[in-house]
């Protein structure tokens, strides 16, 4: 694809991805050179929100599958209909395409998230179509990917959720972009985004918010913390009890509440630290918006001598 239908392109993805200037630049090179993509980060990292900004943008018809223990390689793949068999026989007419067919045959990106859950049996047919860009289905025959046709996948990486370890002849097929958590101001921009219109949030609250989800992350008790999605329902929730208490936002109980909700059940907790996830979730809400109260270190009186005895 020559550069100058790439710069454009960039910027409109873009205008739909907050910040991962590099990240989006990388997959649409990758993209555009014909590569298949493996984008690998934890939960709610943007990955499938990039995927979809590049491909819409690219034009390109997108198969969307959702890989988990139930995709067998006929659903994936597709299946001959078996009332129509009974009448029609092995007909190509009566074979059903399943996403990958169809991509195949429309030259679409066949998008896979959570490639990790899928069983071993529907990578394998994964990764011959990967290298050798045809299937050979039973009765159906010789399938061939028209141009066009890439594998883009999504995964949370290995060990941090409990995934399974993908194969490395996927990993051999791919080209792999791997995805952190964003700066604070991106997560601010993120859950600003996600408002509903006509909501003007305080920012100086909004970015606490934030900071409280994020300490969710390095808490030493915790062991995978909320992503960017608890600041957003943290934020939202906030909005609706405010108004259901006649109240707002800044109202401690409203704001510590809706934390609870929207966090306790987000957090992976260490086994054995004894503490219940609604425990952390109240310590670091006083340690972000009430910080005077943190762990019970009050402010000491003024002339108070604050050398410890
Ligand atoms: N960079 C970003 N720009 C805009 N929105 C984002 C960005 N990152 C995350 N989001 C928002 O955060 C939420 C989660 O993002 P997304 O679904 O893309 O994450 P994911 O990495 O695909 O997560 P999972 O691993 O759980 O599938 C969505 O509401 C999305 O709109
Ligand atoms: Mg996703």
């Amino acid at each position: 694809m020559p550069k100058d239908s790439l710069q454009p392109l960039l910027q409109r993805v873009a205008g739909r991805v907050v910040g991962r200037a590099r990240e989006i630049e990388l997959v649409v090179a990758a993209l555009a050179a014909d590569r298949h993509v493996l984008l690998e980060g934890p939960p709610g990292t943007g990955k499938s929100t990039l995927l979809r900004a590049v491909a819409d943008e690219l034009g390109l018809g997108f198969e969307f599958v959702e890989g988990n223990a139930e995709l067998t390689p006929a659903r994936l793949v597709g299946h001959f209909d078996p009332a129509r068999v009974l009448s029609d026989g092995y007909d190509p007419d009566v074979f059903v395409d399943g996403p990958l067919i169809t991509a195949m045959r429309s030259g679409s990106l066949l998008y896979v998230e959570e490639i990790n859950r899928v069983p071993e049996e529907t990578i394998n047919v994964l990764i011959t179509v990967m290298s050798e860009r045809e299937l050979h289905v039973p009765r159906l025959g010789r399938v061939v990917a028209i141009d066009g046709f890439r594998l883009v996948a999504a995964m949370n990486p290995f060990d941090a959720i409990g995934t399974a370890r993908i194969s490395s002849a996927v990993y051999d097929r791919v080209c792999r972009l791997s995805l952190g958590y964003q700066e604070a101001l991106d997560e601010v921009s993120i859950v600003q985004r996600e408002l509903l219109a006509g909501v003007e949030p305080d920012l100086a609250w909004l970015a606490k918010v934030v900071e409280l989800v994020r300490r969710t992350r390095t808490h030493a008790d915790v062991r995978i913390g909320s992503s960017v999605r608890g600041a957003i329902d943290a934020v939202a929730v906030a909005g609706s009890l405010a108004a259901l208490r006649d109240s707002t936002v800044a109202d401690p109980a409203v704001g510590l509440d809706a934390a609870l909700v929207a966090l306790s059940g987000r957090l992976r907790l260490r086994e054995g630290c004894g503490r219940t996830a609604d425990d952390i979730v109240s310590e670091l809400w006083h340690a972000v918006f009430d910080p005077a109260v943190d762990s019970g270190k009050a402010k000491a009186p003024e002339g108070a001598d604050p050398t410890p005895r």
